[in-house]
């Protein structure tokens, strides 16, 4: 059998859908979570989808996002020109609403002053789009071009000192076009005018939800697997717990779950998932002792990717095994989320595919053999979290700090031995703890201990000592792209030292690291 992807969600997931078709902006993800986040399901799709397509899907709305081209070059991206003229509420962003003027015969040309950052909007005219704006309002704006003469056929609602058509409506129809950026932080009354848009000009009454989402899923799960078995990989992690739980919810105890115990964990991670899967929720629980099988592939080995290999390679063979022993098993569930499924070009009707940025090691290949199901693959991460509440799994979990696939494997630099391991266990326990203590655990987005390759003199007691090095690392990020060392207080690192160095045996050194990314990355390897 070969995995196949499941059916595109959109026709069935919801009543009310719009369609954003990106341009390749970079803020094109944040309008979805935007209209998601006002309760209307929404989907990115490429902005050469037919506009047969779109009446397919039948959305409430269409939004066109920016980009970053000029409507007048070369290569500029067009849309199906049909799809003005289904009667579907348009909403142009940018060079979405350039793009929309200008297919239904307004100018376009590069204004007198390029736009770039904060600006002052003035409304002219009272409209259901700008209900609720004051007079005079800040935007974000991002241009170059802009629509210079509207034609007869749109009249300018809102303009900025250097842009006189800002935001326009067409005469007759349902068509609107935004300069600036209604979805980022920055233009104030952004969220407004999206919702106006949804709520005023789509009709959309807003009801989507997690909880729907939920019920929609547990029956599409039902109706795919009818009295099949499932199996799904545990990592530890929020999405695939939230996998889990969701499966376990939809067909209980048809549902076998797998965790490969690779002995590269944090501390007491082994007892939290048959804590929460075995007593909570009651699935049949494969926990795989692996421990002994890494750490003797591991032992020499120094070079991170030659590490981070033999983890992937091993972790595959472990899985499959354990996963053959499960006879009757015909499904594999995966935690693939939307933002992956973006960018791997994944959706049917999905965006052009854009470069993927981690380095999945600890994922599973696709020729296991059994068919996938991958109930996020609509979702952002922030609607997993959301999800996961829902069914019940713990904060602590859903807010856990991301943890790469190698785990501790490349936290433990040089050479890997259980002495090592077990000593950056109980450091990053300790770093952990204590954040946590301080009410700073969330505040942070990833924070953890390594272990370095380099041995110190010290001093304790009347003896001298050498002994290993901990360095403690903690980061703010937005994406994980880029992250800022965070300025931990002098007095928690205090304490961090203190206790790692009383309570660790063979630690006798920790440092912080004040690196931020790029140019160094968040992890050591
Ligand atoms: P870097 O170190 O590249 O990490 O700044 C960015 C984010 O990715 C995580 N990371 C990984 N996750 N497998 C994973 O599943 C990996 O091999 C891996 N390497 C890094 C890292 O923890 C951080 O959140």
């Amino acid at each position: 059998m070969t995995a196949t992807v499941q059916p595109d969600a959109a026709t069935s997931l919801q009543s009310e859908l719009v369609l954003v078709l990106d341009f390749g902006s970079q803020t094109a993800q944040l309008i979805a979570r935007r209209i998601r986040d006002l309760n209307v399901f929404c989907q990115l799709v490429r902005h050469d989808i037919s506009a047969e397509r779109v009446k397919e899907l039948a959305p409430r709305g269409i939004i066109l996002s920016g980009g970053p081209a000029s409507v007048y070059g070369e290569k500029a991206p067009k849309c199906d020109p049909e799809i003005f003229n289904l009667g579907i509420p348009v909403l142009g962003i940018c060079y979405g609403m350039q793009l929309t003027c200008q297919a239904l015969g307004g100018v376009v040309q590069a204004g007198t002053t390029r736009e770039f950052g904060r600006t002052e909007l003035k409304t002219l005219e009272d409209h259901p789009l700008v209900a609720g704006l004051p007079a005079t309002s800040t935007v974000w704006m991002s241009h170059g071009d802009q629509v210079q003469q509207a034609g007869d056929e749109f009249i300018p609602i809102a303009s900025t000192h250097s842009c006189p058509m800002a935001a326009v409506r067409h005469r007759s129809r349902q068509i609107f076009g935004l300069q600036f950026h209604p979805e980022v932080t920055h233009s104030e009354y952004g969220k407004q005018l999206l919702e106006n848009f949804l709520r005023k000009c789509c009709g959309c009454a807003g009801t989507w939800q997690i909880e729907s989402l939920i019920e929609q899923q547990v029956t599409a799960i039902r109706a795919r697997v009818g009295n099949s078995r499932v199996i799904c990989g545990l990592s530890g992690g929020v999405d695939s717990s939230v996998v889990a739980a969701l499966l376990y919810k939809a067909i209980g105890s048809q549902l076998s779950c797998i965790f490969v115990d690779n002995g590269l964990l944090r501390k007491g991670e082994c007892e939290k998932v048959r804590e929460r899967f075995q007593n909570h929720f009651k699935t049949d629980l494969h926990v795989v002792d692996a421990s002994h099988r890494f750490l003797s592939e591991l032992a020499g080995v120094v070079d991170p990717q030659q590490k981070r290999k033999i983890i992937g390679r091993v972790f595959i063979e472990v899985f499959r095994k354990e996963a053959e022993s499960i006879t009757d098993a015909r499904f594999l569930a995966q935690g693939t989320l939307y933002p992956d499924v973006i960018e791997s070009g994944g959706s049917p009707d999905g965006p052009a595919a854009t470069i993927k940025y981690h380095h999945n090691v600890g994922g599973l290949p696709e020729q296991l053999g059994f068919e996938l199901i991958e109930p996020l693959r609509d979702l952002f991460k922030d609607e997993v979290r959301r999800m996961g509440l829902a069914l019940g799994l713990s904060e602590e979990l859903i807010w856990r700090h991301p943890f790469p696939g190698p785990g501790l494997g490349v936290r433990c630099l040089g050479g890997i031995t259980s002495e090592r391991l077990h000593a950056l266990r109980e450091a990053d326990a300790i770093v952990l703890e204590e954040l946590r203590k301080a009410g700073l655990y969330r505040t942070i987005q990833q924070a953890f201990a390594v272990i370095l390759p380099v041995q110190s003199v010290g001093v304790m007691g009347d003896g001298r000592t050498y002994e290993e090095t901990i360095a403690v690392r903690a980061v703010t990020t937005d994406d994980f792209m880029t992250a800022d060392w965070y300025p931990l207080p002098y007095d928690l690192m205090r304490i961090i030292s203190t206790r790692i160095i009383n309570e660790v045996r063979g630690v006798n050194r920790v440092v912080y690291d004040i690196s931020s990314k790029p140019p160094s990355t968040i992890e050591w390897e």
